[in-house]
Formats: structure tokens, sequence, C-alpha cells
């Protein structure tokens, strides 16, 4: 069970991913967009990627990640020191994808506030994120 729980687990997180790192790629050539037409190509395709891949699998991860915590007894939960971590990372995740929400209607309302450079590092959180909460996940360090 808790390998089934496990697998559809990862295929949630990559295709949360998936969104996480190319709704912000949309955000850069959206803010360097010159012309309505294409911008609103781009409010279609951002909605599209939020509301269709990106919150969908952000709570499918969130549902399987509560079912495989449920797998372990409190004494077993109190010494994963790096779930603990993890929880934390993965906290702001969510909050990364709230952020991105707020982005997008910001855009949906031709009211962006930032350039193209500035969405440009925004993208590079989640590639962080990744990095640390994978590590924590797998090589479990402590
Ligand atoms: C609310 C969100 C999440 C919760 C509650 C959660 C919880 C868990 C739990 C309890 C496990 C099982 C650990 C084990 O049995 O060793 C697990 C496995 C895993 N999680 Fe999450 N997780 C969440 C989000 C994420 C995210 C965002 C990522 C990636 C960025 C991620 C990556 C993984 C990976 C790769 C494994 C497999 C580790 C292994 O056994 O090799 N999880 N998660």
């Amino acid at each position: 069970m808790i390998l089934w729980l496990k697998a559809l687990h990862i295929v949630a997180v990559v295709t949360w991913f998936a969104g996480l790192f190319y709704l912000p790629r949309l955000f850069v050539y959206h803010a360097m967009a010159e012309d309505q037409v294409s911008r609103d190509r781009f409010k279609v395709m951002e909605r599209k990627l939020y509301r269709g891949i990106m919150t969908p699998s952000a709570v499918v991860v969130m549902v399987l990640g509560v079912l495989l915590i449920a797998q372990y007894p409190l004494e077993a939960l109190a010494h994963m020191h790096w779930l603990q971590v993890k929880l934390v990372l993965v906290f702001a995740l969510y909050g990364y994808h709230g952020w991105c929400g707020r982005l997008l209607r910001n855009f949906a309302s031709d009211e962006n506030q930032h350039g193209h450079v500035w969405y440009r590092w925004f993208n590079e959180a989640p590639v962080l994120a990744l990095l640390a909460i994978v590590i924590l996940a797998v090589v479990k360090p402590f």
C-alpha cells in the first residue's frame, strides 16, 4: 500500500512541478509581450495551466502525502526530522503556488507590476525547493 501511495505521490509531484516551472516562464514572456493579442493568448495559457494542472496536482500531492504520513505511528514520525524540515519547505512551496495565483490575476486584469527579469529570478525558487525536498525525502540525512 505504502509503495503505491508513494508512486502516485511522486507522479503528482512531477505534474505539479511541470506547472511550477512553466507558469513563471510564461510570466517572463507575458511581461515582454507588446501587443494585446499576445497578452490575451498568454492569459488563456496561464489560466488553463494553473486551474487545470497545477492546482489539482498540488491537491493530489497533499492528499497522498497526508495518507503516507498516516501509515506511520506517531513515535516514528517524531523521529523523522527530515520529514519535519521537508514539511516546512513544502508549506513554503504552497505559498509560492498561491503567489503565482495572485500574479496570474494581476496579469489577467493587465495590472502586472514586474518586469521580465524579476520573473526570471522568481522562476528559480522552485528549483531550489525541488532540490532540497527530494534530497530530504530520499537521502533522509537526519
Ligand atoms: C503536503 C505535502 C507533502 C506531504 C505531506 C508529504 C509526505 C510524504 C511522506 C510521508 C512520504 C513517505 C516517506 C517515506 O516513507 O520514507 C513522502 C515521500 C516522498 N515525497 Fe512527499 N510529501 C509532500 C510533498 C512533497 C513534495 C512537494 C515533494 C517534491 C518536491 C515530495 C517528494 C517526495 C518523494 C521523492 C518521496 C519518496 C521518498 C522515498 O521514499 O524515496 N513530497 N512524502
